[in-house]
């Protein structure tokens, strides 16, 4: 029997920096800062990540690309990679993103692209935890309680176990 399913996310959104929290406001800025040392000649799309630790602690990433196109790196894998490497008993809690297109930072607030979502959902899985999401824009922020909301029906260990003899 065929069965039809609906997945739905919920997201917060504000146009009021001021309502943000006082953790995400600094987390935010911490995610700007990472922008400034992002290396994009080639898209002059300046991605900055940022991303606090269960102590407290926030570790950077940006965007690194490269002449060779998919050898690039985006700012929330370099965050999490930079976190992983430096600190990794320390539980991600909350993640930052924001970019810069040329100089200005977008209207918009910035999703993560797909590979990323795929490399934060294993990092919730590997610390069993779930990351806040914070995607910061000049007009707008938006807020999803976990990464794994942004990855629907995601391919995980899970399925490796199943299918694996
Ligand atoms: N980029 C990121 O750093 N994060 C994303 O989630 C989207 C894209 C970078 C990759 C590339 O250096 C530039 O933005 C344009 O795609």
């Amino acid at each position: 029997m065929a069965t039809e399913n609906k997945l739905t996310i919920r997201y917060r959104e504000t146009d009021n920096k001021a309502e943000l929290d006082k953790e995400d406001q600094h987390l935010l800025s911490s995610a700007r800062e990472a922008a400034m040392n992002a290396y994009a000649p080639y898209s002059g799309f300046r991605v900055g990540a940022a991303l606090r630790l269960s102590s407290g602690r926030i570790v950077k990433g940006t965007n690194i690309e490269n002449a060779a196109f998919p050898s690039g790196i985006c700012a929330e894998r370099s965050a999490i990679a930079n976190a992983a490497i430096s600190f990794p008993d320390d539980k991600p809690v909350s993640l930052a993103i924001v970019a810069y297109a040329g100089d200005k930072l977008t209207e918009d607030p910035v999703p993560p692209c797909g590979s990323c979502r795929q490399v934060i959902a294993e990092e919730e899985y590997r610390h069993s935890t779930n990351i806040r999401i914070i995607l910061g824009g000049k007009n707008k922020t938006i807020i999803i309680d976990k990464g794994a909301d942004l990855l629907p029906l995601q391919f995980s260990v899970n399925n490796l176990k199943l299918n694996s003899r």
